[in-house]
């Protein structure tokens, strides 16, 4: 994801939720160096955009009794709602999660509203499973956060 392409992005983000993040926010997520962030395309239109933030440090505060060699946080993934349930998300979070795997990334976790009934679907269709809770995650409305993970 490029500045270039927030416009676009932002479309996609106001149409799929109800608190969309702003283009500073996407600003700051695309200038880490630690994040990867990419969009997808239906000929040149933007219809979905994800992404990762590599974690520094190792996952001692997520698994004090296992050790992964290197952490990724799944930052978000959004499809727009005309081409949902086609497999683009499917498509994106594995283009995101090889790329992952690549560098050797070998845990993926992500925090998702409990009343997200579709996300929460989709990740354990892809194979993620809730490994926690976290109360009044949600800045906005003090929403709690699942988090859920999966080994790559
Ligand atoms: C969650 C989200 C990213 C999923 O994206 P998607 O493109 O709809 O996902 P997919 O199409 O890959 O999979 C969704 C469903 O379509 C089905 N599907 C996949 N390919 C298909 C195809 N070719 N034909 C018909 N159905 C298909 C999948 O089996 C899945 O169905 P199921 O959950 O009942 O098993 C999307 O719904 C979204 O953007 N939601 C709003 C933003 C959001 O909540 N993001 C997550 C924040 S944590």
């Amino acid at each position: 994801m490029l500045e270039k392409d927030l416009d676009e992005v932002l479309i996609i983000e106001r149409a799929v939720f109800k608190y969309p993040w702003t283009k500073d926010f996407f600003r700051l997520i695309i200038s880490e160096i630690n994040n990867y962030v990419i969009t997808l395309r239906q000929r040149n239109t933007i219809i979905g955009y994800g992404g990762y933030h590599l974690l520094k440090k190792s996952s001692d505060f997520l698994f004090p009794h296992k050790k992964y060699n290197q952490v990724i946080h799944l930052i978000n993934i959004a499809i727009m709602p005309y081409v949902q349930n086609r497999g683009c998300g499917t498509l994106l979070l594995n283009i995101l999660l090889n790329n992952a795997r690549s560098k050797h990334c070998d845990y993926c976790y992500l925090e998702v509203r409990p009343t997200n009934s579709k996300a929460l679907a989709f990740y354990k269709n892809t194979c993620f499973s809730i490994i926690g809770i976290i109360e009044n995650y949600y800045p906005q409305d003090k929403e709690n956060a699942l988090v859920m993970g999966k080994e790559l």
